[in-house]
């Protein structure tokens, strides 16, 4: 077991460069499933969930070949049916492996991905949208089988626009009989850079606000691929230079990605400059109260919820924050709280009145983003911190403490 020891009260001054986007490259690297050429993909994150899936995969058959940010994965001719049950139960996004497998070889078992802190994290959508498509479904034991001797396109409609089950059925459709058009489909950026990889592939896929059209083929060639930049991780950097007082420049980013976080973040009195591909953020004293509403992509990321919720514990006044994607993102507010932040919840709004201090304390990082946020309060907070359990920071930050020690913070990772 890992810990980070932070001293709080630095401010942090200097430049970043952005990973790739975790949230990109593990749908990317499952698209390799897709076809029995290798899919080399470029600016892939050095996280452990990209480990997880790489394994998954390997387990599955294929070849896979890593240097640094680049990897290759060759599908072969003779992939498994099932998947390894460890890893997919380890990470949720392993899930994905579902399509591509039974629109291969017409047979797949997956086990079912458990929930995890931040909700009970249902796969409906998924199995309906595969259903749609033609497949059969049992489930038994926690683990779905699923069989199609050919998938056939479909239209099929999202209630909510799920980013996993819009890249399910993306992937199951490119190799269905015909046209599939998915109504309500997320559109996040990840989404789209699958869309992106998945055209290289030879796959005909449009999008049209939130329908998306595939047109199916019988196969899908290899391909490169460079992935997007993780506007997460990018997002998180800025808040470490605001909640601090500071001055910080996150590089190789896409701004537009961020357009509905940098807005609220202006909002507090942070000062926003952005480039073609840099953002810089000096930040206020202390920040202005806003309210904030989470949702599905253009609205304002879930993954920065917790993040942006440390920086208006410090605010003047009193902010909402409203959670619409998860049913319960708030684990991390009883830590907050006893490192001095006043933040009462009713449902999903969070009412947050602003301190003018956080002193120093210790938590467990319960998810990727809730250890953010606790890292970040460790920054401003006065004294020491510690945020223990870094299994489930480093799931979706490449070397988190090195890159804020870049920018003068005072964070040691040690064994516990
Ligand atoms: C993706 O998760 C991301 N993960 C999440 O990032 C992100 O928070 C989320 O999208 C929302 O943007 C990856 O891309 C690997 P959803 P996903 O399906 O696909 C409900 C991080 O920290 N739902 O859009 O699981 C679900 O319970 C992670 O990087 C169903 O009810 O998100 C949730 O309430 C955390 N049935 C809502 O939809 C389904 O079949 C959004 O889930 C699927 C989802």
């Amino acid at each position: 077991m890992e810990s980070f020891r932070i001293e709080g009260g630095t401010r942090l001054s200097g430049a970043v460069r952005v990973d790739g986007a975790k949230n990109a490259a593990l749908p990317a690297c499952i698209a390799a499933l897709l076809t029995d050429e290798p899919v080399v993909l470029h600016r892939v994150p050095q996280l452990r969930d990209v480990s997880t899936i790489l394994y998954t995969l390997g387990a599955l058959g294929c070849r896979v070949v890593r240097h640094g940010e680049h990897v290759s994965i060759a599908a072969g001719e003779r992939l498994s049916e099932e998947a390894d049950a460890y890893s997919v139960r380890q990470m949720r996004a392993s899930f994905l492996v579902l399509a591509p497998l039974v629109a291969r070889l017409g047979r797949a078992v997956v086990p079912l991905p458990g929930g995890c802190a931040i909700g009970l994290r249902p796969v409906d959508l998924h199995l309906d949208g595969l259903r749609a498509l033609g497949a059969r479904i049992v489930e038994r034991d926690g683990v779905v089988v699923v069989a199609a001797k050919r998938l056939v396109g479909s239209r099929v409609v999202l209630p909510y626009p799920s980013v996993g089950a819009t890249e399910q059925i993306l992937m199951a459709a490119t190799l269905a009989t015909g046209e599939t058009v998915i109504e309500n489909g997320a559109i996040e950026p990840e989404v789209e850079d699958l869309v992106t990889l998945l055209g290289r592939m030879g796959s005909e896929i449009e999008i049209d606000g939130r329908t998306i059209r595939v047109r199916g083929c019988t196969q899908l060639r290899g391909a490169e691929h460079t992935l997007i930049p993780d506007r997460m991780e990018a997002g998180t950097f800025l808040l470490a230079g605001a909640i601090s007082g500071g001055d910080v420049t996150v590089e190789g980013i896409r701004p537009d990605d961020l357009a509905s976080f940098l807005r609220p973040l202006e909002s507090t009195g942070a000062k926003i400059v952005a480039t073609a591909d840099s953002i810089a953020v000096r930040g206020p004293e202390r920040p202005s109260p806003i309210g904030i509403s989470t949702g599905p992509h253009p609205g304002f990321p879930t993954d920065l919820h917790p993040p942006f919720a440390a920086y208006l514990a410090r605010s003047t006044g009193t902010s909402r924050l409203t959670e619409n994607v998860f049913e319960d993102r708030f684990v991390y507010v009883d830590a907050l709280c006893n490192m001095g932040a006043r933040i009462a919840r009713s449902g999903r709004t969070l009412t947050i009145t602003g301190v003018e201090r956080l002193r120093g304390g210790s938590a467990a990082a319960t998810d990727i983003r809730a250890g953010a946020a606790l890292v970040l309060a460790g920054l401003a907070a006065e004294g020491q911190s510690m945020v223990t359990q870094l299994e489930h920071v480093d799931r979706g930050y490449a070397g988190l403490d090195e890159k804020l020690r870049s920018l003068g913070a005072k964070i040691e990772r040690y064994a516990d």
